[in-house]
């Protein structure tokens, strides 16, 4: 959901290429590839957990004009080079559960071979479109980090993995199953008001982003569904003069109040699903003899991959914070 920016994310999971493409973009801004690339590579898997499925994740980009934004639409181009299209067979006819399979056979008349543009695969494009968002962003003073927060319902401190939850992975791995968990985002710098009343709220804008990015099941703002049990004044956050400037005592709201930044950072966390696809044997059914039919996961998949996404999140947040700055016309330039 964006008013001023144009996103457009092209391709699938097996095309030859994927692209992303945003038009709207300030111009003027110096953008650096190098970080971006780093940005990117933070979404690429790792050695343990993640798909052993190795993409370069290089990538060609247009609509720089000496590498800054211009009066151009930006599109980034990655190959995708490490296919294996057989891997998926079985499922053109058997839907994996939980994946975007059966709907997308109901609705095409086809299941897509990886997911189609279902797969996680479709994150890499938006990463760099919200990677170039986040650079306008820190440029301008706003600042927007997210960190794995949660994985398999085992607390993480810092964003790193404990003994507790790497003994839930190998667990998980060991069974030819996967685990799911959370992301936490801040976003500091941000002026007072940004965001309004009822659809043009910024929690509607972030949260709507949010989920275009698969396997997000859940995001709350601020002490999120916990706020529900608490009492009025444990609840509120107090106001306060500190060298005389209004302050904030707590942040429980999320920096948000009324669709509007209130002076705090803004902070959500985000619940994503396990992995759909596992190679422990599921129910499913047969398409085509209309049959009962159990099935395995055989393609290349993450025991979680919720540690890749994390820089998804970043990437999308900064998209909406900067949608939303274009369409208030804070930047005027
Ligand atoms: C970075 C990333 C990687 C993913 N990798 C996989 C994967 O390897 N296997 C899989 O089954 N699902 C994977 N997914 C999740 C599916 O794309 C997603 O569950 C599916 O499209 C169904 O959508 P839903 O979970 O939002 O309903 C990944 C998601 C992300 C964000």
């Amino acid at each position: 959901m964006f008013d001023k920016l144009k996103v457009e994310i092209i391709g699938e999971s097996h095309s030859p290429e994927i692209s992303g493409k945003v038009s709207g973009i300030p111009k003027g801004y110096e953008i650096d590839l190098e970080e971006l690339k780093a940005f990117l590579k933070r979404r690429a898997s790792s050695e343990f957990f993640t798909t052993p499925r190795h993409d370069s994740d290089d990538f060609a980009v247009s609509g720089l004009e000496d590498g800054k934004t211009a009066n151009e639409a930006i599109e980034f181009v990655i190959k995708n080079e490490n296919v294996r299209s057989k891997d998926y067979d079985k499922i053109k006819v058997v839907p994996r559960p939980s994946h975007a399979d059966y709907p997308c056979y109901v609705k095409y008349g086809y299941i897509p071979s990886g997911g189609g543009k279902y797969s996680g695969r479709m994150t890499a494009p938006l990463t760099l479109i919200g990677g170039v968002a986040k650079q306008i962003l820190t440029a301008n003073g706003i600042d927007v980090k997210a960190r794995l927060c949660e994985i398999g319902g085992i607390k993480l401190e810092n964003g790193a993995l404990n003994d507790e939850a790497v003994e839930k992975l190998k667990l998980a791995q060991s069974n030819g199953d996967s685990l799911g968990g959370k992301i936490e985002c801040e976003i500091d710098g941000l002026p007072i008001g940004l965001g309004d009343a009822l659809f043009e709220g910024l929690e509607g804008k972030i949260a709507a982003n949010v989920f275009a990015i698969p396997a997000v099941k859940g995001i709350e703002f601020g002490l999120g569904f916990k706020i529900s049990s608490l009492f009025g004044s444990e609840a509120n956050d107090g106001l306060e003069i500190v060298n005389g400037k209004v302050r904030l005592k707590s942040n429980n709201a999320g920096g948000i109040n009324g669709g509007m930044t209130n002076g705090n950072a803004v902070t959500f966390k985000i619940a994503m699903r396990p992995t759909p696809t596992i190679s422990k044997e599921q129910d499913s059914v047969n398409l085509l003899t209309m049959q009962n039919e159990k099935i395995k996961g055989t393609g290349r998949h993450d025991v979680c991959f919720v540690p890749r996404a994390v820089v998804v999140v970043e990437a999308v947040a900064a998209l909406s914070i900067l949608d939303e700055i274009l369409k208030e016309n804070l930047w005027k330039n």
